[in-house]
């Protein structure tokens, strides 16, 4: 990649470390791609927390240890995936998601639409239980809560299809009653009777909770599920009558000891439904679920080869468009120390700055970023320089100063400038918006230099510390090409003005 300013280049070596993964390859943690996240997450039934890191974060680092017990914790309920946002491949599908700084963790959920996410960020404590907790918050519920009174209404219902039904002590229905739900969803209905329902108990003789029983359908009699409360074995225990869901769990999801299985797994359906819900430990959950994947992978097999492609096309559209297509980011500094030195020093040329307010989610934050860098990804793809654009959000510590001093207004708007330190002058942008288009003509402006600047006050630009490193040899010539090119008409204008 040519990168033409020594600014561009530093502000580059901010996001373009090396692309070290932060979780090893036998993580519980999915480690997935941009490319992955459509099919692994996207398209699935099941709930996921997705965590977006740059593996030299210190956060990151920090929340590493329980967000491997949360994904272990979560085995078989919900889908705990990283996503590491350092690596090219990922960046433009990290931005494309909002993501502004690291680690972000976001909840996604299916929604009323097949192949529709619900994603929300997920602002809660970076502990375990906490994350745990809020997952399962989000796991929906097709389990049908029933009464004496209702259960004969719903075992007429489809009365030849088989049925399950959990009795329990409890009212609430446990998030692995609710994945076992969605494992069987349009296939087996999932209902919870309380054992204060007198009546139904009766009915199949259940004498003690928690039991489940199988109705297979038609004439057939109930059969009562003699295993533990886990749900790999509940879900093998409902196989008998009927195939569950299909699910595309990334190939990494597995342990080693299986990896020459990739390619036979990756078609597998079964192995995220038949992953233990409980909290053994992760080689007793790896061997069962080993063991269980020869038998279970044909009848899988049969059900899921004819139709998950097909179904990914008919699908409505999905929230991430596919990563061809994704917008790329443009960095983001939130250290002060780097943003003076990238923009605001005596000899910094050109910037872009998109000051973004606290709710970095918010419509024209996530607006102003999504047209930057599609601005900015035009004019690489033409090959033709153009100055950084830089996001500066409203935990690094200038954002304040920069807002007072130029005069922008409201930390809880979003402001567009462009700053030149080597020459002193600033200009606003004032469109209506900030959509592409608009936003594309104001920086056109500015390489032409056209507009109104203002001067840069003084208390803002610092003097260059070190000019040597900013202006290594190779780059010498391209910095100058830009000075004719572009800044050359502002500078006339500047001086005018000025
Ligand atoms: C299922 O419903 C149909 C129609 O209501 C009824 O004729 C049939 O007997 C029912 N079967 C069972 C097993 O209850
Ligand atoms: C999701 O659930 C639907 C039924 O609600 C099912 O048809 C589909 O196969 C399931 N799996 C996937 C990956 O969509």
């Amino acid at each position: 990649m040519v990168r033409s300013t020594a600014l561009v280049a530093a502000a580059a070596s901010v996001l373009a470390v090396q692309a070290d993964s932060l979780y090893s390859k036998n993580s519980a943690v999915l480690q997935i791609t941009g490319v992955d996240y459509d099919r692994v997450i996207g398209k699935s039934n099941y709930t996921s927390i997705v965590e977006f890191y740059a593996p030299w974060c210190g956060h990151c680092k920090n929340l590493k240890p329980s967000f491997e017990k949360a994904a272990k914790s979560l085995a078989g309920i919900a889908k705990v995936a990283a996503v590491n946002c350092d690596d090219e491949m990922n960046k433009p599908f990290c931005g494309q998601m909002g993501v502004q700084g690291f680690p972000t963790l976001k909840i996604v959920k299916p929604g009323k639409k097949p192949g529709k996410t619900i994603v929300e960020d997920y602002q809660g404590p970076r502990e375990a239980k906490a994350i745990i907790d809020a997952v399962k918050d989000k796991i929906p519920n097709k389990v049908k809560t029933l009464r004496d009174s209702t259960l004969d209404a719903w075992l007429k219902e489809n009365n030849e299809t088989a049925k399950a039904i959990l009795f329990s002590e409890k009212g609430l229905v446990s998030a692995t009653l609710k994945t076992l739900a969605i494992d069987f969803s349009d296939v087996i209905p999932v209902a919870q009777i309380r054992n204060k329902e007198k009546a139904a108990m009766e009915t199949f003789g259940v004498e003690q909770v928690p039991t489940l029983i199988l109705l297979p359908g038609g004439t057939k009699d109930a059969i009562t599920y003699e295993g533990e409360m886990k749900k790999e074995a509940m879900v093998d225990f409902l196989s008998q009558a009927a195939p569950p869901n299909p699910d595309s769990p990334p190939p990494k999801a597995k342990k080693s000891k299986a990896k020459k299985d990739e390619k036979k797994e990756a078609k597998s359906s079964s192995k995220f439904s038949k992953a233990s819900a409980s909290h053994k430990s992760e080689e007793a959950s790896s061997a069962a679920t080993s063991a269980k994947s020869e038998t279970v992978e044909e009848p899988i097999a049969a059900t899921e080869s004819p139709d998950p492609n097909v179904k990914d096309d008919e699908a409505a559209e999905p929230i991430i468009i596919p990563a061809e297509e994704a917008k790329p980011t443009i960095p983001l500094l939130s250290e002060s120390a780097e943003l003076q030195a990238q923009c605001l020093t005596d000899k910094s040329t050109t910037c872009i700055l998109a000051i973004l307010p606290s709710d970095a989610s918010s419509e024209a934050a996530t607006t102003v970023v999504a047209s930057l860098a599609s601005i900015h990804r035009k004019h690489d793809a033409r090959k033709s320089h153009l100055f950084p654009f830089i996001g500066v959000p409203a935990s690094n510590t200038l954002t304040a100063s920069i807002l007072a001093e130029l005069g922008l207004g409201d930390a809880d708007d979003v402001h567009l400038v462009a700053t030149n330190g080597k020459r002193g002058w600033y200009r606003k942008y004032s469109g209506e918006g900030f959509g592409s288009v608009e936003v594309e003509k104001w920086v056109d402006a500015i390489r032409m230099g056209e507009g109104k600047k203002e001067r840069l006050p003084d208390t803002l630009v610092t003097p260059s510390e070190e000019p040597v490193k900013e202006k290594p040899v190779e780059q010498e010539p391209i910095q100058i090409e830009i000075e004719e090119i572009e800044d050359e008409p502002v500078e006339q204008k500047k001086h005018d003005e000025l």
